[in-house]
């Protein structure tokens, strides 16, 4: 059986750079390998509407955000299918019957759903939500990782490729497959996750040197930046807060703009933008040694960035003159996806028994039951 891949984005926002290394490149060349019997690259609107049910606009206007990211960053939808999740109903009615292999206490010790409703700042506890200090946890919200099951499930995905914090959910996904079969007998298939390879890919900080690029913390580059915007995020990015002056020595463990250079930067770019060097080792053991300024490196940087973003520039802009088109695309990934997800629903439904039209046996055994005793 060939390897099928399916992986997500909520479109709360446009994607920026740390999407790009953490998933982008490696679902483009993924779908460029050929490996792939096929792909489901899906944008997961009821997910995001999990903690933005108070704000529909918001999902609803990044939709077309993703998408367009999606196509100027070389996704294929002649090779991916690209569908929104809530177009896909199947999904829900997988989830509902998943919900009763989970208990509470297990999800209540997913550690990303737990981290989550942290940041989010929802209670968790009843006393606080009923005197209104803070608001509770939307059941919706808290059972997100059960969505999730399905949406892997549902196109029967051998592979998920996606980042860290993701791993939760897969060993979530696993635990239902592995539960839903022993009960059911042999119906789901069993997922495996795809972790980013290079390290220092697993997690770009944001411009600001804090952990993760975060909308809210507005640290990100975003892959639909102007050049000017580029521009001004890296000359302002955090370094060495203790390399003053040109001569002094300085840091590259936290530097910012070094871990950039890591994530993006390989030796023709120095050919090309600064010969002096001719490599990153040779950059680095001079800004330790002192004599470098950190401009010299945002330059170089920018350089970088720019022959990386520049492309995908062009190609968003030519896509955004067709809106329609996109929307088109998306419609016809949504059909072929609710065409997937209904086969697997129709092996679950039998599955788990509650195939009654399609049941000529039960109804069978039923009609010969009452006849004889009559
Ligand atoms: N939770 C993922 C995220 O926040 C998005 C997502 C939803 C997803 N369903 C998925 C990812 C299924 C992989 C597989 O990024």
């Amino acid at each position: 059986m060939g390897k099928i891949i399916l992986t997500g984005d909520r479109p709360t926002g446009k994607l920026h750079l740390g999407h790009f290394v953490g998933s982008l490149s490696r679902r483009v060349e993924l779908q460029n390998s050929g490996e792939f019997e096929k792909i489901f690259i899906m944008i997961a609107d009821a997910q995001a509407l999990t903690d933005n049910a108070d704000n529909p606009d918001k999902v609803r206007e990044n939709i077309i955000e993703v998408a367009l990211d999606y196509l100027s960053c070389g996704i294929d939808p002649t090779r991916s299918t690209i569908f929104i999740q809530s177009q896909v109903a199947e999904l829900c009615e997988l989830a509902f019957y998943y919900m009763n292999l989970v208990t509470v206490q297990r999800l209540q010790r997913n550690p990303t759903v737990k981290a989550e409703i942290q940041m989010r700042g929802f209670s968790d506890n009843a006393a606080e939500e009923d005197t209104q200090q803070r608001p509770g946890t939307p059941v919706g919200f808290f059972t997100y990782p059960i969505s999730q099951a399905s949406d892997i499930t549902a196109f029967r995905a051998t592979t998920v490729p996606v980042g860290d914090d993701q791993e939760p959910m897969i060993e979530q996904t696993r635990e239902i497959v592995h539960k839903f079969n022993a009960v059911y007998g042999p119906t789901l298939v069993m997922p495996e996750i795809m972790l980013p390879t290079n390290s220092a890919c697993l997690r770009l900080p944001g411009t600001d040197g804090k952990a993760k690029m975060s909308k809210s913390l507005g640290n990100c580059i975003y892959l639909s930046d102007t050049p000017e915007e580029v521009r001004k995020k890296v000359m302002s990015m955090y370094t060495d807060p203790g390399h003053l002056r040109v001569e002094d020595p300085g840091k590259i463990e936290g530097n910012t703009v070094f871990t950039y250079l890591d994530a993006f930067c390989r030796d023709e770019h120095f050919a090309k933008y600064l010969p002096e060097y001719e490599s990153l080792d040779a950059l680095k053991d001079h800004y330790r040694r002192g004599g470098l300024g950190d401009v010299k490196v945002k330059r170089f940087l920018l350089a970088v960035l720019e022959e990386l973003l520049t492309p995908i520039r062009e190609r968003r802009h030519a896509f955004e003159q067709d809106i329609e088109g996109i929307y088109r695309i998306l419609k016809e990934g949504s059909d072929k996806a609710r065409e997937a997800a209904a086969a697997t629903l129709a092996d679950v439904r039998r599955a788990m028994r509650i195939d009654y039209f399609e049941d000529k046996e039960l109804i069978a055994r039923q009609s010969e039951q009452y006849k004889t005793t009559k």
